[in-house]
């Protein structure tokens, strides 16, 4: 199979390695990222290519004889790759734009959960600054939750009980955009996916986020610091739950609404005492939670990626090791606010390490490697438990040296103790 992913980061790079490892039916995978990273350069073809350029990917599917393109991040499919695609009658993994507002519009997204029966935060939405004030005035003390609708990387939402904090961040997003603010929900956190074809949907094995930038998930949000998976808390019953009254549910109104699904959809859901409750949708597998899940992935993965852009999921039973994954973030100084660019990045040892998943980085000329982002590396940990995940990851998190680097030293805590 010839496989293009399109995108730059650890999620990519995470897909990229499960191609190369096991693509499934026996066969071999050539494959290609648009444009990849410095890691995916070592075990697949980076082709100069801008993901949200469809007429680029287009020409380079064409010249590659690509068979199948699986696109990582939201900003491709925003700007209609997937459309593109199948148009051009090429397979493709990724909902089409139409479909993407799920998460490209929170405003879009809530309204949609809201007509469907779907449990989730009480939202109120503004697009004056006056309006809001008087909400804040009247709610005065109480914790609520601001929200950009429009994409925002993961950074676009504030959670504090401070007016004046509230106030300048709502006023910021207002410039440009529709706000939301939600009651806040109390609870433990999960990032469910599910695949799609149209017709049936598979949920896979939950896993848990750690989305605030310092230990003891204090501090801002980030795109999310390190990933475990299994989780201990989505047993079951709470899947069944979460099946019943959050996926079904969005399935059936997308059919509905005639928001063909092609790809994975990603529910975050926080449960609370009332039950579980969706926070948001995204229309991608998370990052990092795929660093942590597609190493426990025993089906090959062309089989099931490819089945779902075939249209074929009722067929497949994917197996997942009953193993442990820990994955824990590496990440540039001063993320998740400005940080620099280009850092040199030592990986001396690291050369056994194939679960050290890069995000962004590059080669300059003379073949010395340099940072490209906020989140810079995914070090994935898997053990025959939670304390041998724990420990592999946090050996191979110490490995990438570079100046200004970090990451949480408790990813798992909150969920395993210790
Ligand atoms: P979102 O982009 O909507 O997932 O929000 C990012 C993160 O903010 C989530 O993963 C939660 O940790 C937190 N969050 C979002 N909405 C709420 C809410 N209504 N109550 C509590 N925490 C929330
Ligand atoms: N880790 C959360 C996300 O990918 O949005």
């Amino acid at each position: 199979m010839r496989v293009l992913i399109a995108g730059s980061g650890a999620r990519e790079h995470a897909l990229a390695w499960a191609f190369a490892s096991n693509s499934g039916d026996g066969a071999s995978s050539a494959v290609f990222c648009a444009p990849g990273n410095a890691g995916t350069a070592a075990i697949a073809v980076n082709i100069p290519v801008d993901p949200e350029n469809s007429q680029e990917v287009l020409r380079a599917v064409r010249e590659l004889r690509i068979g199948l393109v699986i696109v990582g991040p939201e900003g491709p499919l925003a700007a209609g790759l997937i459309d593109a695609l199948e148009a051009a009658g090429v397979p493709a993994f990724g909902p089409p734009r139409k479909a993407a507002a799920l998460e490209c519009s929170k405003s879009f997204a809530r309204s949609f959960s809201e007509r469907w029966g779907v449990p989730c935060a009480c939202t109120e939405r503004f697009s004056r600054t006056d309006d809001l004030r008087r909400f804040l005035d009247e709610g005065r003390g109480k914790r609520v939750v601001l929200k950009k609708s429009g994409l925002a990387a993961g950074k676009g939402v504030l959670e504090s009980d401070d007016p004046a904090e509230l106030l300048s961040f709502g006023e910021a997003v207002l410039e440009s955009d529709e706000l939301l603010a939600e009651e806040f929900l109390v609870g433990r956190e999960l990032s469910v996916f599910a695949l799609c074809d149209r017709s049936d949907y598979l949920v896979l094995p939950a896993c848990a986020d750690h989305k605030k930038a310092y230990p003891g998930d204090l501090g801002p949000n980030t795109g999310g610091m390190g990933a475990v998976c299994p989780v201990p808390y989505a047993d079951d019953a709470t899947m069944a739950r979460i099946e019943s009254e959050i996926i079904a549910p969005t399935f059936r109104g997308m059919e509905a609404e005639g928001l063909g699904y092609r790809g994975v959809l990603f529910f975050g859901v926080m449960l609370t005492g009332e039950g579980p409750k969706l926070l948001e949708y995204n229309v991608r597998f998370g990052d990092p939670e795929t660093q942590s899940l597609l190493p426990l992935l025993e089906t090959g993965i062309g089989d099931l990626l490819g089945g779902v852009a075939r249209g074929a999921l009722c067929s497949l039973r994917p197996r997942f090791s009953a193993k442990a994954a820990c994955g824990v973030v590496i990440a540039a100084p001063g993320y998740p606010g400005a940080y620099p660019k280009g850092i040199p990045v030592d990986l001396a040892g690291t050369e056994d390490d194939s679960l050290l998943f890069h995000a962004s980085t590059s080669r300059r000329g003379d073949g010395s490697l340099v940072t490209g982002g906020g989140r810079c590396f995914t070090a994935v940990g898997l053990g025959g438990d939670w304390t041998a995940a724990r420990r592999e990851a946090y050996a191979l998190a110490e490995k990438p040296r570079f100046e200004g680097a970090w990451f949480r030293r408790d990813i798992g805590a909150s969920i395993f103790g210790g």
